[in-house]
C-alpha cells in the first residue's frame, strides 16, 4: 500500500496539469510550510539562525528544475551569485546546492558548465562550497560529466550520488581520483528496477556499502581527501556508518550528516550535541510542487498532514 501511494505521489510530482493547479490551493501552501520556512532566500536565511547558534550548519537551494529556454540560466546564475552576497552578509556559515537542470543540463551542458564554474568560483571566494544535486536517472552520466569537469578548476565542489542505483558503487571508483565530495542519499525518483534497487534493504545495504568504501578511500589516500556528506534522515544508517567510521579508527567528524529543514528536527539537534558535524539543507522558491511531492512520496503519512490543513 504504502509503495502503491509512493508511485502515485511520484506521478503526481511529474504531472504538468497537477503541478498547474495544485499549489494554487491555500492549504497546499500552508502543508509546504511544514518544509520550507517559505518562498525566498530571506525567510531562508532567517530560518538559519537558531540553527546556527545550535552550531548547525545551513545549505541553500532554489527549487525548480528544467528550463524551456536556456537564457533564463544566466538569472539562475545571477541568483545564487546574490545568495552568496547575502550569506556572506548576514553572517551565516552556509552552502548553496544547485539543481543541473534548473542551469541548463538538458538543453546545452556547455553553458551549464559556464554556469556552475562562476557560482563555484565565487563561492570559493567567499569561504563557501557549492554541490550539485542529483535529479532523476536521464541526467546521472551527465551529471557526473558535468562535476568531473568541474573539479578541473573548481576543488570547493561536491556531487550527490544515490545509493538505490546500481551505477553508484562504481561512479564512486570513477570519482575517487579526484579527491571528491559526496553526498550520499537514498534517492528520491522512480526509478526501473532494471537500473535501480526497489526494496529498502538493497538501498540500504548498497548506502553502507558506498559510505564504507568512501570513509576507507579517504584514510587510505590523504593525499586526495574524500569528503562524505550522508543525507538522510535515517539515524540507523548514521549509526551504522559511524561504527563503521570508528573501527576505520576514525572520528566523528569522518563524514557529515545532513537533512532537510523541518524533518527530523530534535535529531539534528540530538547529532549537532553528540559531536557529528550537522547541516540542513534549506529550499525555497516558488517551484516547489514536485519537490513537495517527492516529500509526500517518502513519507506517505505526511499526505494526512497535508489534508488537515483543509481545515482553517
Ligand atoms: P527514509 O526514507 O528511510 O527515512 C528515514 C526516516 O526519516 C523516516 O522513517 C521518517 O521518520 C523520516 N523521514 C524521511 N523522509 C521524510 C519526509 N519526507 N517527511 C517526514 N519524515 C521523513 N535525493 C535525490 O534524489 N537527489 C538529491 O540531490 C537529494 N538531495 C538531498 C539532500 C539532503 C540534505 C537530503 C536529506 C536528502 C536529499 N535527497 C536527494 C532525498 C533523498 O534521496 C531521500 O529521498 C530522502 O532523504 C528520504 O530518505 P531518507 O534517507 O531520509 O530515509
Amino acid at each position: 500500500m504504502t509503495s502503491l501511494m509512493r508511485h502515485v505521489l511520484l506521478w503526481f510530482s511529474r504531472n504538468d496539469w497537477l503541478r498547474e493547479r495544485l499549489p494554487r490551493f491555500r492549504f497546499m501552501r500552508r502543508a509546504v510550510g511544514r518544509f520550507m520556512p517559505g518562498e525566498d532566500v530571506d525567510a531562508a536565511l532567517a530560518a538559519a539562525v537558531p540553527l546556527q547558534e545550535a552550531g548547525i550548519g545551513s545549505m541553500y537551494t532554489r527549487l525548480g528544475e528544467h528550463l524551456t529556454h536556456l537564457d533564463e540560466a544566466e538569472g539562475v546564475a545571477a541568483h545564487y551569485l546574490d545568495v552568496l552576497d547575502r550569506i556572506v552578509a548576514s553572517g551565516i556559515r552556509g552552502e548553496i546546492s544547485v539543481k543541473p537542470t534548473q542551469l541548463g543540463l538538458d538543453l546545452d551542458p556547455e553553458t551549464t558548465l559556464r554556469h556552475v564554474e562562476r557560482i563555484a568560483a565565487r563561492a570559493a571566494e567567499v569561504g563557501s562550497y557549492m554541490w550539485i544535486d542529483m535529479e532523476g536517472s536521464a541526467w546521472c552520466e551527465a551529471t557526473i560529466r558535468l562535476y568531473e569537469r568541474l573539479r578541473e578548476t573548481q576543488p570547493r565542489t561536491g556531487v550527490c550520488l544515490q545509493s538505490y542505483l546500481r551505477r553508484t558503487a562504481a561512479d564512486v571508483e570513477r570519482l575517487l581520483p579526484l579527491g571528491p565530495s559526496i553526498r550520499l542519499v537514498k534517492g528520491a525518483y522512480d526509478e526501473p528496477a532494471s537500473i535501480a534497487f526497489r526494496s529498502r534493504a538493497e538501498v540500504d545495504a548498497n548506502f553502507l556499502a558506498v559510505a564504507a568504501a568512501l570513509l576507507r578511500a579517504g584514510r587510505d589516500h590523504p593525499d586526495r581527501p574524500v569528503r562524505l556528506s550522508l543525507g538522510t534522515h535515517d539515524v540507523g544508517l548514521i549509526d551504522r556508518t559511524a561504527e563503521h567510521a570508528a573501527a576505520l579508527g576514525l572520528g566523528r567528524d569522518a563524514f557529515r550528516v545532513e537533512m532537510l529543514f523541518g524533518i527530523r528536527v530534535a535529531e539534528q539537534y540530538r547529532l549537532a550535541r553528540d559531536g557529528f558535524p550537522v547541516t540542513t539543507l534549506i529550499a525555497y522558491g516558488t517551484a516547489w510542487y514536485p519537490w513537495y511531492m517527492r516529500r509526500l512520496a517518502e513519507r506517505p503519512a505526511n499526505v494526512l498532514f497535508a489534508l488537515r490543513q483543509l481545515v482553517p
